[in-house]
């Protein structure tokens, strides 16, 4: 069963069914967790407020100190949530504590998952085929939506109908949502670039200064790689590993 979580709600149901999840923060979360590890980052440590994160840094000057408020770097941070400034620093070796505004919050709701999984579009096949092998024993699939409260990013939505496009096999079983997110990427496959950099979150990071970030994101398939929670922290997922 493949399930479309629009919710933080959602997502803490998918976490006590024990479902394999995916969070998806295309703008810019999970773009920039994929971008950290690629960039040879050892690890992040997600958190939900700004106070964590300096708390974090005070204690050990080495982390590294990511995230935004209003798309914004806060006040004391080596970095945004940019993936294109992400590609620029030395990330090697580095531990980032990173908090943003709905992706680390999506990530906490569902912290019971049995495995927790990033995906966007820059890393959507590595990330489908981890889940579709992850949930061979049975386990169900959830893909939570990281948008803001009461909304859906059209983003977060279509990448999220690649996804299940992916995973689902013919017979597929599936909610309402999922049936409705990959319907909408069949009909925007061909275009979704040029459709998504008029959505609301691209058009409010393009009018910040952030279009390099946009079109960055809205690339398929660049990475094989799977960030995934383990404890506390977001790994790179090794193919045949055991949750612990
Ligand atoms: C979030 O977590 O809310 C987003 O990643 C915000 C952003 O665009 O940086």
């Amino acid at each position: 069963l493949i399930r479309v979580e629009t919710d933080l709600e959602g997502g803490r149901e998918a976490g006590t069914r024990g479902d394999v999840v995916i969070v998806v923060d295309v703008l810019r979360f999970s773009s920039s967790v994929v971008v950290g590890l690629a960039c040879g980052a050892d690890a992040f440590i997600p958190v939900r407020t700004l106070a964590e994160a300096r708390k974090l840094g005070k204690r050990n000057r080495r982390l590294i100190l990511a995230g935004e408020r209003n798309g914004v770097k806060p006040r004391g941070f080596h970095l945004g949530n940019s993936p294109t400034e992400f590609e620029n620093a030395n990330l090697k070796g580095k531990t980032i504590v990173i908090t943003t505004t709905n992706g680390t919050a999506a990530l906490e709701s569902s912290r019971g998952a049995r495995w927790l999984l990033v995906g966007s579009f820059i890393n959507a096949r590595a990330v489908s085929t981890a889940a579709s092998r992850l949930s061979e024993d049975g386990n169900g699939i959830s893909i939570i939506l990281a948008s803001r409260p009461g909304c859906i990013f059209l983003e977060d939505f279509l990448c999220t109908g690649m996804l299940v496009t992916n995973m689902a096999d013919e017979d597929e079983k599936m909610n309402d949502e999922a049936i409705a997110a990959r319907l909408a990427w069949a009909s925007a496959e061909n275009d979704f670039q040029e459709i998504l950099m008029r959505s609301f979150h691209a058009v409010y990071l393009e009018s910040i200064g952030y279009e390099q970030d946009v079109e960055f994101c809205l690339r398929k398939d660049v990475y094989d790689l799977v960030p995934h929670l383990k404890g506390d922290t977001i790994v790179r997922f090794q193919a045949g590993q055991r949750q612990v």
